[in-house]
């Protein structure tokens, strides 16, 4: 078979040949195949053609000037959505933020977006955690130049849960995302409709992002350079859907926060600055199967939280604000000469939003005990179980690799070929940091790595720090929540992350990377490939 084929397109030539098809409870599933290992994800088969087309829409990703400070404007880049087919209301606008727009649809429904890069540089949107084909994903390969279009149509299987999209052009993503393109990709399905979770007002979708501005209210992106770049880009100020100082006024009631980290770099450790404890119902790929709470949460770029925010015993005129707590950084070897050069470096502590609470709103239905369920993939079924396919994460010269190579546009490696339906274990060891440490030359960098793959959500299996890292890691290991799917898991410094993983849908190739988006530019991203 062409292994360029996507699995729908397998899907449909058997359909058309063979006749041997049985119908499962997860779409079409040829006898004997690989595909009849049980699976979690929910799967659906039908071909795309068959499926009518829920919302169709045209993105303009576009230059533009916003007020957001008050004196002059600042420049920005942005996606412009403009509705042709379907509902207005599955694309929710930010007013005055360069973010957004927000979709909001629900599993099973065809969407097509017409792409329209009116940009000076290429680009090219990949839909983050959603699990379409390849070309559907925003490879930088299939990025497209000043004035041209690209054409998206795909089902979504994902279940429902936050997912976002953002620019994915070689080497531009960084500067892309900074200057404003980010949106988010909102799913809901019955299982989830069910819960009664709060909605409407009472769900609010909250990005948080760093940017420095200069005195002319404009967004200056490395400004130091090298060292930027090799860090990571960490601004002075911290935005929240677009906004500086984020401040909204909410009711006496219960909320669904659900938490982007669209930094480029920053980590945050997230809790409410009264030390209420936080209660996360949801991750990357959805929601948990139970509530979990945390005295903080460790939120990576690129990761999603979802928090339940119950303010119905606050007095009206009362205040709640979200935070980063203080952690103690990142060592980055020689003291001031690699500090990262920003007034606020990863670990300072500062406000993230602040809430007003309000009158009384609407009666709070308690909070679900159980919220899903989620299928545990069991290390048994894994293909190398005993042998886990290791990424290496390491700094060499100034660039961060894995397994010792850089991003190459249409490479793949022997050892980065798997085969489909098979679930793997992939174990990411960061050897910066900690005893470990290769560092460069006399330094030993410290450098945390949010490590996303494409294509799949995946399960944490195990974490392991190594001697020597441990008061970094004590500072934000408590705050990740590890439960339910991931398509995006931070790897401390010196530690040794081992995640389950089935490709199950697509075959074809798609990227896996540090989404430290400096990183990730720098050529800390590679290739894999699903082959069917
Ligand atoms: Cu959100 Cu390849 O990234
Ligand atoms: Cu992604
Ligand atoms: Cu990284």
């Amino acid at each position: 078979m062409n292994q360029n084929i996507t699995r729908r397109d397998f899907i449909k030539l058997m359909g058309l040949g063979a006749g041997t098809l049985t119908l499962s409870a997860c779409g079409l599933i040829p006898p004997n195949s690989r595909f009849a290992v049980p699976t979690t994800a929910p799967v659906i088969l039908t071909p795309l053609a068959s499926v009518p087309v829920s919302l169709a829409v045209d993105l303009t990703a576009g230059r533009a000037t916003l007020p957001i400070f008050s004196g002059a404007e600042t420049p920005v880049w942005r996606y412009q959505p403009s509705v042709r087919e379907g509902s207005a209301e599955s694309i929710q606008e930010l007013s005055g933020s360069y973010l957004g727009p927000i979709f909001r649809v629900k599993t099973g429904q065809r969407i097509q977006v017409r792409l329209k890069n009116d940009l000076p540089d290429p680009t090219i949107i990949h839909w983050h955690g959603l699990l379409i084909p390849e070309e559907m994903d925003g490879h930088p390969r299939y990025a497209i130049a000043p004035g041209a279009s690209y054409e998206y149509d795909f089902q979504v299987i994902n279940r429902a849960g936050m997912y976002w999209f953002h620019p994915h052009p070689h080497q531009l993503t960084a500067p892309q995302v900074y200057y404003g393109l980010a949106g988010l990709f909102i799913v809901s399905d019955d299982e989830e409709a069910a819960l009664g979770l709060p909605a409407g007002e009472y769900d609010l979708p909250l990005v948080i992002q760093d940017r420095t501005f200069d005195s002319q209210n404009e967004m200056v992106y490395l400004a130091n350079g090298m060292m930027d770049s090799m860090i990571g880009f960490l601004g002075d100020t911290i935005l929240v859907n677009g906004a500086p100082n984020a401040s909204m006024d909410v009711r006496a009631s219960a909320y669904r926060l659900r938490l982007l980290n669209g930094s480029n770099s920053r980590i945050y450790k997230l809790a409410w600055q009264d030390g209420t404890p936080l209660t996360a119902i949801a991750t990357d790929g959805g929601l948990l199967e139970k509530p979990v709470t945390r005295d903080y949460i460790t939120l990576a770029p690129g990761e999603r939280v979802e928090l339940w925010a119950d303010f119905s015993g606050r007095t009206s005129g009362s205040e709640m604000s979200l935070v980063s707590l203080t952690f103690s950084g990142f060592d980055n070897g020689g003291g001031m000469m690699m500090g990262s050069g920003s007034s606020l470096p990863n670990g300072a502590s500062f406000d993230i939003l602040n809430l007003k609470i309000g009158e009384k709103g609407e009666d709070v239905i308690p909070l679900p005990s159980r919220l899903s369920t989620i299928e545990r993939h069991d290390v048994r079924d894994a293909v190398n179980q005993n042998n886990p396919r290791l990424f290496t994460l390491a700094m060499q010269g100034m660039v961060h690799t894995i397994n010792n190579r850089l991003f190459e546009m249409d490479a793949v490696a022997r050892d980065e070929i798997v085969q489909l339906g098979d679930l793997e274990v992939w174990e990411f060891t960061n050897l910066e940091g900690g005893g470990g440490g290769m560092g460069m030359g006399m330094m030993n960098m410290e450098m945390p790595h949010p490590m996303h793959i494409h294509g799949v959500q995946f399960q944490v299996l195990s974490r392991q720090p190594t001697q020597g890292s441990e008061s970094t890691y004590q500072g934000l290991s408590g705050g990740f929540v590890d439960d339910g799917w991931k398509d995006t898991v931070l790897v401390m410094p010196g530690e040794k992350v081992q995640v389950l993983v089935r490709f199950e849908n697509y075959s074809g190739t798609f990227l896996y990377h540090c989404h430290n988006l400096e990183h990730e530019d720098a050529g800390m991203m590679r290739n894999y490939k699903v082959q069917g």
